[in-house]
């Protein structure tokens, strides 16, 4: 399999925030702020394993800004790391007052997919070429949080 380049499978995806998306205060709700993120980090992955993913992790899910009924948000979704079979996907949220033009980050996630062949069994995927300094530097910190998770992986 030959390696790809992390722009190869990067997804911008773009949401309006309606009323069912939000709680009392007309702020998006968490759980749906997460749906999204889950499919924007799936597409890239599936994007880089040209297969099938299962999410197999979703952590460091940071909630900085709310985001506001009749915003859109826009999601952008990148590799920052690939094992054997796994893969870790960055997970950005913008939130856009189209009136204004204003954007703001207001979320980021790291979430962690496994490519899956037909049997649903875990399957190779191609590896990562790192073109640019941030890019190797994101990769260094994906294999620190790895680590992590694996220790944390119940027996
Ligand atoms: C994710 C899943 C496929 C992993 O299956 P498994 O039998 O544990 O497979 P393995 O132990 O071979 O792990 C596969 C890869 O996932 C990684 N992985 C599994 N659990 C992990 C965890 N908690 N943290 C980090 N990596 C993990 C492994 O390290 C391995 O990566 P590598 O091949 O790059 O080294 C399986 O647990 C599963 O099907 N979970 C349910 C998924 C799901 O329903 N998601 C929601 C809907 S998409």
């Amino acid at each position: 399999m030959e390696a790809k380049k992390i722009s190869d499978s990067i997804v911008e995806m773009r949401e309006l925030v309606l009323p069912n998306d939000t709680n009392m205060l007309g702020n998006l709700l968490g759980g749906r702020l997460l749906h999204w993120a889950d499919i924007a980090g799936a597409m890239a992955a599936s994007r880089h394993a040209q297969s099938i993913v299962a999410t197999a992790v979703i952590d460091s899910v940071e909630f900085s800004q709310p985001v506001h009924v009749g915003e859109m948000i826009v999601l952008k979704a990148r590799l920052t790391w690939v094992g054997r079979t796994s893969m870790e996907v960055l997970v950005e949220a913008y939130s856009e007052n189209y009136l204004t033009g204003k954007t703001k980050l207001t979320n980021k996630a790291y979430l962690t997919f496994v490519a899956l062949d037909q049997n649903g069994k875990p399957h190779p995927v191609p590896g990562l070429i790192l073109e640019t300094e941030e890019e190797r530097c994101e990769n260094e910190k994906a294999a620190k949080r790895r680590e992590v998770r694996l220790s944390r992986r119940v027996c």
